[in-house]
């Protein structure tokens, strides 16, 4: 099979979004072994970035509500051996913040982390293994994985071969 370093989905609504995150947390836990794991979550205002890692936060067995970090800049769950660190930097004034907050700390070997926002925190983040890219399709969306890294292109032929 030709190398792919892309994926796309369609995806008709919010519990479709959903169970595509149980998916994807899924095939990253097979993939990353011991590695850690950063995923940039793009997209407008609206587009399911929250509803997405909510997928993946309660994909790794998560009970509870997933809030979104829009006020805290990161929410924070420790699941399967696993830090998982949610973030979103709409709200960042001054990327000084996160420099404050102890940034590099975050992206360990044991570490998920899922940034909405990313741009905002430019320079600053770890770079990203994986690139989402949500866009609106009317009232469903679209998803497309864009692999920045070997871990990425792995996770993204797994998805393929499990198509
Ligand atoms: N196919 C779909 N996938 C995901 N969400 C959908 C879908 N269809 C409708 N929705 C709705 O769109 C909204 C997505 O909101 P969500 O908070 O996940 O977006 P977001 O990208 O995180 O926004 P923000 O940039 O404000 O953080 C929810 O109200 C959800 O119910
Ligand atoms: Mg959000």
């Amino acid at each position: 099979m030709a190398e792919l370093s892309e994926f796309s989905q369609y995806v008709a609504d919010e519990a479709e979004m959903c169970a595509f995150g149980h998916r994807l947390v899924e095939t990253i836990c097979s993939e990353s072994h011991s590695k850690g794991v950063t995923l940039y979550l793009n997209g407008p205002l609206g587009a399911g970035k929250t509803t997405l890692s909510r997928g993946i936060i309660q994909g790794l067995g998560h009970k509870g509500k997933v809030k979104s970090p829009t006020y805290t800049l990161v929410e924070e769950y420790r699941l399967q051996d696993k830090n998982i660190y949610h973030f979103d930097l709409y709200r960042l004034s001054d990327p000084e913040e996160l420099e404050f907050m102890g940034i590099r700390d975050y992206f360990t070997e044991n570490s998920i982390c899922l940034i909405e926002w990313a741009e905002k925190g430019q320079g600053l983040l770890a770079e990203p293994d994986l690139l989402v890219n949500i866009d609106y399709a009317d009232n469903a969306r679209n998803i497309q994985l864009i692999a920045k890294s070997k871990l990425g292109n792995n996770i993204i032929q797994h998805l393929h071969l499990n198509n």
